[in-house]
């Protein structure tokens, strides 16, 4: 078969509610199960037959794709058939999502902490954070149902502590024909290059005092009173998008993640519940032999998830948190609306032989864990931090072992997280976060020539006077 070619086989997609089983026909965009308020997941009903196709097929077609010319098989739809298996060509969003690379610890970092990993650099996405894949799912979705409904106007919703808002944004702007976006951010609790974002992407963005979990609340009564796409990740077709970073991990290591780890931060738990429902259906049908081991991070400033999977199973209960500020400030939140996904699909994933756990971590340790990482070459944000951090705190539990290897989510670009880099260098976090720097990790610039001492010397003694002092500032030697 061609891999230009747009697959023919169609599947049949329902919402499946998490908490009392419901089935709804995905005709409509829902977000909660219309009988008991529950969350949704997409399930293809005729998934079984899948597995008429030997496994080594799957994988022979998706490692085929990569060569695709077709633009909408190059992103995160590689793999069309796991994912949302109703969509036509003409509907998918490429931005240039997905296919993002895992880059392995440099040796020196690798020696220095003891540990073998590799970050999959999700801050190489066109809005330099994961949410991309979620969107290009939501989108495409969104775009068949604008088509078959004849819609000529749709606006779309999110709240966000800073990522899914410039996803949606830049998605809803590319696509346009009707499609406009609002985001609802809390006010001051989201970067400054973060709230470029929406505003470039030219976005209604709109604040509200409180943290993300005021701005969902808004966002979910929103969606039941009015006429709005609610684009968080209580929109299942996001979880089916973000799968696919399971997807290309799996294809990354030649379709085998026996012994390996996967360290995922978690937040809202959208991504932890793409992936491990990725995962799943791979090993289902058989595409990955084993499971790989699946650890969430939390900070302690945010960690209801963390809190619920630390108790023993029978005393388990599950209540949210009141935030504290965090430099994970884009997972920090205190009621993850994906909890109940996580729930069931841990259960699943147990059942299947997985092991999952959940690591948390002090906001100290995720700082020094991202500039550490970002001294040998790596492009973490503070949640890629976190999960370094998550990963070390397992090595000192003794949930990982020296030779195991890691694969750790680095979610965001480091640029979008600058400001807290800042605050570290400066020594300067608030008591709140309670971090403060290593000197051996600070990087500070310094002025070679005062502005007042360049207007005293004529070009050639600036240019003599300011190499000089460059040269003595980094040691050199004369020739
Ligand atoms: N890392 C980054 C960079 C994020 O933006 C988020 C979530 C997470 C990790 C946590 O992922 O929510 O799926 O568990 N950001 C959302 C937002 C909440 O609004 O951008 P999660």
């Amino acid at each position: 078969m061609s891999t230009d070619a747009f697959p023919t086989r169609r599947g049949r997609m329902e919402y499946v509610c998490t908490q009392c089983g419901a089935r709804r026909g995905v005709e409509e965009l829902l977000y909660t199960c219309p009988e008991c308020g529950g969350v949704f997941l997409l399930e293809d009903l005729d998934f079984e037959s899948m597995k008429e196709t030997p496994a080594p097929v799957w994988r022979e077609l998706f490692d085929a794709r990569r060569a695709t010319r077709n633009t909408a098989l190059r992103g995160i739809f590689r793999f069309y058939e796991l994912m949302a298996p109703v969509l036509e060509q003409e509907d998918i969003v490429y931005l240039g999502e997905g296919d993002t690379p895992i880059i392995e610890a440099s040796p020196a970092l690798r020696d220095a902490l003891g540990v073998r990993f590799a970050f999959k650099n999700e801050g190489q996405n066109p809005s330099a954070s994961f949410k991309d894949r979620g969107m290009a799912g939501a989108f495409s979705y969104l775009r068949a149902l604008v088509r078959m409904h004849g819609w000529d106007e749709v606006l779309t919703i999110c709240a966000s502590t800073g990522d899914t808002s410039a996803a949606a944004a830049l998605y809803a702007s590319y696509v346009g024909g009707g499609i406009r976006s609002v985001v609802l951010l809390p006010h001051g609790k989201v970067t400054p290059q973060q709230l470029s974002q929406p505003l470039g992407s030219g976005a209604l963005v709109l604040e509200i005092p409180g943290v993300f979990d005021d701005c969902m609340k808004v966002v979910e009564y929103l969606a039941e009173h009015y006429r709005v796409a609610l684009l968080n990740s209580k929109n299942s077709w996001r979880i089916l998008g973000q799968e696919s970073y399971a997807y290309e991990c799996a294809q990354w290591y030649g379709w085998d993640l026996a012994g390996k780890s996967l360290f995922v931060p978690v937040g809202n738990a959208g991504n932890i519940t793409a992936i491990m429902s990725g995962l799943l259906k791979m090993h289902s049908l058989g595409i990955i032999e084993k499971l790989p081991r699946l650890f969430g991070v939390q900070s302690h400033h945010a960690d209801p998830v963390w809190r619920y999977y630390s108790r023993p199973e029978a005393e388990r209960r599950y209540e949210p948190v009141k935030v504290q500020a965090s430099v994970a400030q884009a997972a920090m939140i205190g009621n993850p609306v994906s909890f109940p996904r996580v729930k069931k699909l841990v259960a699943r994933y147990t059942a299947a032989g997985g092991d999952f756990n959940m690591v948390q971590v002090t906001e100290q340790a995720i700082m020094d864990a991202m500039i550490i990482a970002n001294r040998h070459g790596h492009i973490a944000c503070t949640q890629g931090g976190e999960c370094l951090a998550g990963l070390l705190r397992a090595r000192e539990l003794g949930l990982i072992d020296k030779s195991d290897f890691s694969i750790l989510d680095a979610t965001a670009h480091a640029l979008k997280f600058s400001g807290f880099q800042n605050m570290y260098m400066e020594d300067s976090f608030p008591p709140e976060f309670g971090v403060k720097a290593r000197p051996e990790l600070v990087c500070a610039p310094r002025l070679l020539l005062s502005p007042e001492r360049r207007a005293m010397l004529d070009e050639t003694a600036f240019t003599a006077e300011a190499a000089g002092e460059l040269a003595r500032a980094a040691g050199l030697k004369s020739r």
